[in-house]
């Protein structure tokens, strides 16, 4: 009877789990912007800003992408990536390749001019990005917003993962900011869309809809990596170690990758936010107010 009733409560739990996480991560939520902005939409006013954007330049998906790894992985998604300075985070060597600030800018821009001081960059970062991935054919998914931005960036809190380092320690740092195995594998499929400087392999890849997968439903990413011919050696060990080569196998197999990377994307887009009285909503997203 008691183990019955251990099952029945384990099974509650996990149902529960399960409806919370496909809800929100902590404090963040789908469409907390909504009615904040008198009748103005704030999602479609970004989606204007980036659709324009993307039609210029459809690299900007790239930009975005790397832009919001690079900002989440340090001090948590709180936009301190954007802040400038002789001592921010955007002055160190991996940062100096990141792109994107002049797309916030004006993302920035427009919700401003709409509801002054209501809009946090550290969210405009996760929607612009949403949106990008969305107009190059990645899929679309539901952002989660209520970030607030971060009042700190300083150079030396930045240590991002090299491309260099084997599957096991891209794993391992991966998880210090709670994500699994799957979601790096996931996340890493990013590179699909990324360019690449010479001296670190290759030019540029497929995009979202790539071609030259032997099977159409088949991510090219994965399907590259199963062929251990991704761009970064971090790409091809995913396919080599014995850790990795199972998921991307099943990732692979299942195939639905767009959902499942955007359900990723949501996951990063958590790791170590502002929510509630913290931080603050930047006035313009290169300063602290
Ligand atoms: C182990 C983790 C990762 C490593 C070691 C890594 C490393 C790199 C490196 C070395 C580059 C080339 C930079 C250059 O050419 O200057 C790059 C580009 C890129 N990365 Fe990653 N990355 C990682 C994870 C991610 C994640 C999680 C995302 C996004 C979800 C991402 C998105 C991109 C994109 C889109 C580009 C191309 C950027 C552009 O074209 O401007 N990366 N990455």
């Amino acid at each position: 009877m008691k183990f019955k009733a251990a099952v029945l409560l384990l099974a509650l739990e996990l149902i529960l789990g399960l409806i919370l996480a496909g809800c929100c991560h902590g404090a963040l939520q789908v469409g907390f912007y909504r009615g904040k902005c008198g009748f103005a939409d704030v999602e479609a006013m970004v989606a204007g800003v980036i659709t324009a954007q993307f039609l210029r330049d459809p690299t900007i998906v790239a930009a975005l992408l790397r832009l919001q790894f690079h900002d989440c992985f340090v001090n948590g998604c709180d936009a301190s990536i954007l802040i400038d300075g002789i001592n921010s985070e955007k002055t160190v060597p991996p940062n100096l390749s990141v792109r994107g600030y002049d797309i916030i800018d004006q993302a920035k821009a427009a919700v401003e001019n709409a509801c002054p001081g209501v809009v946090s960059c550290a969210d405009l970062i996760a929607i612009a990005t949403r949106d990008a991935v969305f107009l190059s054919g990645g899929g679309r998914y539901e952002v989660e917003t209520g970030r607030r931005d971060g009042l700190v960036s300083i150079a030396q809190n930045v240590s991002i993962l090299g491309p260099k380092i084997s599957a096991p320690e891209a794993i391992a740092g991966f998880a210090d900011k709670g994500l699994n195995a799957t979601d790096t594998v996931l996340l890493l499929g990013a590179h699909s869309v990324g360019v690449t400087h010479c001296s670190l392999i290759k030019d540029r890849v497929y995009n979202f809809q790539g071609t030259g997968s032997p099977d159409p439903a088949m991510d090219p990413f994965l399907v590259n990596i199963l062929r251990s011919r991704g761009i970064l050696q971090i790409d091809q060990q995913l396919g080599m170690d014995p850790l990795t080569t199972p998921i991307v196998r099943n990732l692979a197999g299942e195939f639905d990758f767009p959902t499942r990377f955007g359900a990723a994307m949501v996951k990063m887009g958590a790791i170590g936010v502002l929510t509630g009285t913290q931080g603050e909503i930047r006035r313009s997203c290169r300063a602290t107010n």
